[in-house]
């Protein structure tokens, strides 16, 4: 993890160093330090309440840091003014705990929005964007998907439609907040395969928080533990398959999904 954090690394796309976030009394990051790996699948797991939530937005400005540092690209988005953060933030898409959709909006709304927020584009071409993405995510063949609105859709539908949202304006970096949690085996596998799609395809950075360990270890290029305010393990998938940390392998395990192989168990 050397090197001049002040300049674009071709490995690291996001550097977090020392992070510290206090609600009141209640100090939830202390001291976080992670490197995010550029185009791969990096999956945070974490018990609940652990601050995975809190961090992730952190992660594209939407909660500010009471000290620490985070750069993306080599430029440390902390304490940038409201433009500059603008620019970061389109280098983002983030799919959120429970998909987030405008109720009120139908699907072809809802995916377009982060575009009509920020450009003035002729409607084809928006049109055009949303259809592309509506086949690749396997929603074009529902009938009659572009005016649905999001009661009318089921869970695994939802999802697709907050990620089509995530991806409309091409970001470099996806974060996705509990993209399974709620959904049966088979969504969860199709929402799996998506991103690992998604990461390949598209190329992007993904930034993955999970609760379902089956998911993390089947698609995870690194995995990172969040537990009383700090990253106790972070690593590639086949170097935390080989020598889990404690926490991280007790943590595991009483999922039932993963068995680690040798040592005291
Ligand atoms: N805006 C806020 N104001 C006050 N406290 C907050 C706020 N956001 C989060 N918290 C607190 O910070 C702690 C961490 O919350 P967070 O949502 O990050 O947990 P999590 O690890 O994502 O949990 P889960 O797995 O259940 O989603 C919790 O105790 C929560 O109550
Ligand atoms: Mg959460």
């Amino acid at each position: 993890m050397a090197g001049d954090l002040t300049t674009r690394d071709e490995r690291w796309q996001i550097r977090i160093r020392d992070l510290h976030k206090s609600f009141g009394a209640q100090h939830v990051l202390r001291g976080v330090n992670l490197d995010v790996e550029r185009g791969k699948i990096n999956i945070i797991i974490g018990g609940s309440g652990q601050g995975k939530s809190v961090f992730m937005k952190h992660l594209m400005g939407l909660l500010a840091p009471d000290s620490g540092h985070i750069f993306v690209d080599g430029q440390d988005i902390i304490g940038l003014g409201d433009v500059a953060i603008g620019k970061i933030q389109r280098k983002f898409g983030m799919v959120f705990q429970y998909a987030a959709l405008f109720d009120s909006m139908n699907v072809v709304e809802n995916i377009a929005f982060p575009l009509l927020e920020r450009y003035r584009l002729p409607k084809t071409e928006v049109m055009e964007r949303v259809r592309a993405l509506l086949t690749r995510l396997d929603l074009a063949s529902t009938a009659g998907i572009e005016q649905k609105f999001p009661a009318e859709l089921s869970g695994g539908m939802r999802k697709r439609v907050g990620l089509a949202r995530a991806l409309i304006d091409r970001p470099e970096i996806l974060l996705y907040d509990e993209p399974t949690t709620g959904l049966d085996p088979i969504a969860t596998k199709n929402v799996d395969e998506m991103i690992r799609r998604t990461a390949d395809e598209f190329g992007v950075t993904s930034v993955v928080i999970s609760h379902d360990m089956a998911s993390t270890f089947r698609i995870a290029d690194r995995v990172a533990m969040l537990y009383e305010g700090v990253i106790v393990a972070n690593g590639t998938r086949p170097e935390i398959l080989a020598a889990p940390h404690p926490v991280l392998r007790e943590f595991v395990e009483t999922s039932g999904a993963v068995r680690f192989g040798g040592g005291p168990s």
